[in-house]
């Protein structure tokens, strides 16, 4: 089918966002380059949009992030340690082969909680050649051989290899009944060498909980500084941080932290100032990080959540649900040891034709894909401008000043707004009643605003601040009518570079 009718068929379809061929799409699983090829396999059910039934494995590959083609299912939940999901999990890759760790999720028939009893997580292997087929499950561990403090909840298995070893970490629930803190969110960390099985190494937990449970977690360095990543559950919504359902960031841990160190708990002291969500938007979960040839450290999320009183029912109307954030390359920030996310530089290859943005004037976005950039902002500046100039952007007074707003031929779908907050400032993404599908306002707190990249992808937009220091992703809906044409985009204080931007070659 031709592009244009393909959009005409399906306008909510992002360009070079991946999304699933059908069905339902969460976690991204097994992020590698094997054999000259980028893999991506993400949580995936096929035969429900709206995520009923076992999870399997989808699987994209491609020798270009933008070029990937969708190779089908891979791992389904066909044996009797994953037969209720082949849940989300992880790939080594070895010179020989590509080695696929996964949980498999068995939940037991029965008067059980699936949280004390009842649940099995079995840690998995498979192995393949050619990064195409794959053989026979093994079975690593069962919830016996974790440390008898868990809940039946462990999962999702990031495994890497250093100094000879294999190690992982697995998200975990402790088991709190006895205690009056109650269940408490940890990493399980283990190890194997060449000649010895996998075995404990010890847990890496909060001294009061952190939330109850720590879902996909994932451990790396970047230039000397170590970091731990995992999704914890549980945390109070509040209104400038962890406002989603569940939350997901990183830990800057300290130099000393040794990740492998064997000692029964270890805590990270101060979760709450070492904690760093990884984007502030509404569309935001369970990111995994990769290596690639060149050595760059990319992380992919879920660009969706879990339990969320928000919807994707448009695109559920046309049979799928969910897509991935954009690959994004995490540095090093030198002035704070925080984490950088910039979309990779290939998808600049997207871009098409150029134009300048200038203030109140209205700027077509005519493929409804866009790469907007707006760098040397002056916070003040900003600030300063007149708020009666553009009156759709004073609709909710207080929320602060418009700096930029999307619209489709109808209505507002998303504007994004700035005011003071103590010492600092903060950035609120707003999205009109229609197009949010239940998504109201996502607040990120700034020191500062240097400079906003924003990729617009039909129905998902991600929102980069000074460089990445800060992002926001969410999805948003037109109506089907205004959709397939153009959306305008209209800036208060700032000029910008857009680019059009074409789809991506992906191959479903
Ligand atoms: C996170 C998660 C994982 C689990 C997977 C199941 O979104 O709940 O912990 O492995 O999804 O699809």
């Amino acid at each position: 089918m031709h592009l244009t009718e393909k959009r005409l068929s399906d306008p909510y379809r992002p360009g070079f966002h991946l999304t699933p061929p059908r069905g339902w799409m969460n976690d991204p699983n097994g992020l590698c380059f094997f054999q000259g090829e980028y893999h991506v396999f993400f949580q995936y059910t096929p035969e429900s949009a709206s995520g009923a039934g076992k999870r399997c494995w989808g699987h994209y590959a491609g020798k270009d992030l933008f070029g990937l083609s969708f190779r089908g299912t891979v791992l389904f939940p066909d044996s009797e340690k994953d037969r209720n999901g082949a849940f989300s999990g992880s790939a080594l890759v070895t010179d020989e082969e590509l080695l696929l760790y996964y949980t498999g999720n068995v939940e037991w028939e029965g008067d059980y909680d699936h949280t004390y009893a009842g649940r099995e997580a079995n840690t998995i292997l498979v192995s393949s050649e050619d990064g195409e087929h794959f053989g026979q499950k093994l079975l690593l561990m069962s919830n016996k051989d974790y440390p008898a403090e868990y809940t039946c909840h462990v999962r999702d298995p990031k495994v890497w290899q250093t100094d000879g070893k294999i190690r992982m970490v697995q998200g975990g629930r402790l088991d709190g009944r006895n205690t009056p803190d109650g269940d408490k969110g940890a990493v399980l960390v283990l190890e194997k060498s060449e000649e010895s099985p996998w075995r404990t190494v010890g847990s890496i937990t909060t001294k009061q909980p952190f939330g109850y449970m720590w879902e996909c977690p994932d451990y790396f360095e970047i230039g000397g500084q170590k970091y731990l990543s995992c999704c914890p559950q549980g945390l109070p919504s509040e209104n400038d941080r962890w406002q989603n359902v569940y939350q997901s960031g990183y830990f800057r841990l300290p130099e000393t932290f040794a990740i492998a160190k064997p000692e029964r708990f270890r805590t990270i002291d101060d979760p709450e100032v070492r904690f760093n969500e990884w984007d502030m938007g509404f569309d935001f979960y369970a990111p995994q990080t990769f290596t690639d040839a060149v050595g760059r450290r990319i992380l992919i999320g879920w660009a969706g959540g879990g339990d969320a009183d928000y919807d994707n029912a448009p695109t559920v109307a046309h049979g799928w649900q969910h897509a991935l954030t954009l690959p994004r390359e995490l540095t090093l920030s030198e002035t704070d040891g925080r984490i950088r996310q910039q979309p990779v530089a290939e998808l600049n290859a997207l871009r098409t034709d150029y134009r300048k943005a200038t203030e109140y004037s209205e700027t077509l976005l005519t493929t409804g894909m866009a790469d907007i950039y707006a760098g040397g902002l002056s916070v003040e500046t900003l600030l300063s401008r007149e708020k009666k100039e553009d009156p759709a952007e004073n609709e909710n007074d207080g929320e602060g000043v418009g700096i930029l707003s999307v619209r489709s031929a109808s209505e507002v779908l998303f504007r994004l707004l700035l005011s003071r907050s103590g010492q600092g400032f903060r950035l609120t993404l707003t999205l009109s009643p229609q197009a949010g599908c239940g998504r109201k306002r996502r607040n990120a707190l700034l020191n500062d605003i240097r400079d906003l990249r924003i990729l617009i992808d039909r129905s998902i937009v991600e929102i980069y601040v000074n460089e990445g220091e800060t992002v926001m992703t969410s999805r948003f809906y037109p109506s089907e009518d205004d959709a397939v044409k153009p959306y305008r985009l209209q800036l208060g204080g700032i000029c910008a570079g857009v680019w059009d931007m074409k789809a991506a070659a992906w191959s479903r």
